[in-house]
């Protein structure tokens, strides 16, 4: 029998947009063998936002939205096998990231759900979850994980690269081509959160296709001002991010004292992520000259692509499209490839990014 090399990876984000779910091979050299994804029903939606923010019995409601999560990511996988006619015999194990519901590491917790139990009994696939508390006990933030998978994928050792990954929240690796150089990673601040959550109130849609919407307002400058004073901005890393600080909410009251036009504030905040992600750019890289591959749905997104383009006039600003890694499919594959690192014995976090006292080995396995 030939040997199960390969690797499915589950991945859930804060953007709520669907279950990304791959299978990928590492060696001998990575390739993405099918991909699908799983749309989230709109009840199912709505349970993970509510659980985001503290509200009323919330046990019961993480304990059925954990289950239902578990059910759905085996569909997703399942789809994914039959789909693809994969042999089962053929996979290793599945890396299931989980939903986050919160992110605390202040707090010193951060918590993923989508029982992996159910999904290791309804794939029969041994299945690694429960990848960021380990970094959290050793210190560190839980978080980002990637960038050990963007420097095993990516790494160059004649070009600085930095990755940035555009998803609900925002967060970057900084691969230096000097391997003797530490590489940096941490999440900069909103990725497409706000402007989502904005659109879906004022327009019904999901997100703001191309960044179309926000292209025909004007930013507002004071307001703008206003966002970037939150302390978030101004840490040095060690950081990261989430629903806690970023939501509707916190939107809301920041516009409270301002009379602008909706699309004037989906300007703003699309001015608001490209000059967030510019500004941890400039202020905690310290190549000048790099390479800035981006990835995640808001490389999809026009308009903001060109605002970050602008305000970094001396990167060379790309997708990773042509890196051999689809845009669209990095974090699913980083969960894949952690997986394997899991069942390797591998480390999977970076202390030079999440800041946890040492290299350990990430996730729980649940065996098939
Ligand atoms: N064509 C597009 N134009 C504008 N925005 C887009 C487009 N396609 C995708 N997006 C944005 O990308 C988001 C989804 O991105 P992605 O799936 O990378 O985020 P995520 O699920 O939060 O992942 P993660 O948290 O792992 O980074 C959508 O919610 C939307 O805002
Ligand atoms: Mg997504």
């Amino acid at each position: 029998m030939s040997e199960a090399d390969l690797y499915i990876g589950i991945m859930s984000g804060t953007s709520l947009d669907g279950i990304d779910v791959l299978a990928a091979r590492f060696t001998p050299n990575f390739e993405i063998i099918a991909s699908h994804s799983e749309p989230i029903p709109p009840k199912l939606k709505q349970q993970i936002l509510r659980l985001t923010q503290p509200g009323n019995n919330e046990i019961d409601l993480m304990g059925e939205t954990d289950v239902a999560l578990g059910h759905l990511f085996s569909q997703a996988a399942n789809t994914l096998i039959r789909s693809s006619n994969l042999s089962i015999e053929k996979i290793r194990a599945i890396g299931c990231h989980g939903q986050t519901i919160r992110h605390r590491p202040e707090l010193n917790f951060t918590l993923q759900i989508g029982d992996a139990n159910i999904i290791a009994e309804q794939t029969g696939i041994t299945t690694v979850a429960d990848f960021r508390r380990r970094d959290i006990a050793a210190g560190g933030q839980g978080a980002p994980l990637v960038p050990a998978f963007h420097q095993a994928m990516l790494h160059s050792t004649s070009i600085d690269r930095v990755l940035l990954n555009i998803g609900g929240m925002a967060n970057l690796t900084y691969l230096p081509a000097n391997s003797s150089s530490d590489i940096l990673g941490f999440d900069t601040g909103p990725g497409n959160v706000l402007m989502d959550a904005w659109i879906s109130t004022h327009q019904q849609r999901p997100y703001d296709t191309n960044g179309l919407w926000a292209a025909s307002g004007n930013c507002n400058h004071k307001l703008l001002e206003q966002l970037l004073a939150l302390h978030y901005f101004h840490e040095a890393p060690p950081k990261s991010t989430g629903r806690e600080q970023f939501n509707l909410n916190w939107l809301q009251e920041q516009i409270q004292q301002f009379s602008i036009s909706a699309q004037d504030i989906q300007a703003t905040l699309l001015e608001l992520t490209a000059l967030s992600i510019a500004n941890c750019i400039n202020d905690h890289i310290p190549s000048k000259n790099f390479e800035l591959l981006v990835c995640g749905g808001g490389s999809r997104n026009g308009k903001l692509m060109e605002r970050i383009s602008y305000l970094l006039p001396k990167a060379t600003v790309d997708t990773t499209d042509h890196t051999g890694i689809d845009a669209d499919w990095m974090e699913a594959a980083a969960f894949a490839w952690l997986a394997k690192q899991c069942l390797a014995g591998n480390t999977g976090n970076r202390t030079s990014v999440t800041g946890a006292k040492g290299e350990r080995i990430l996730g729980a396995i649940y065996q098939a």
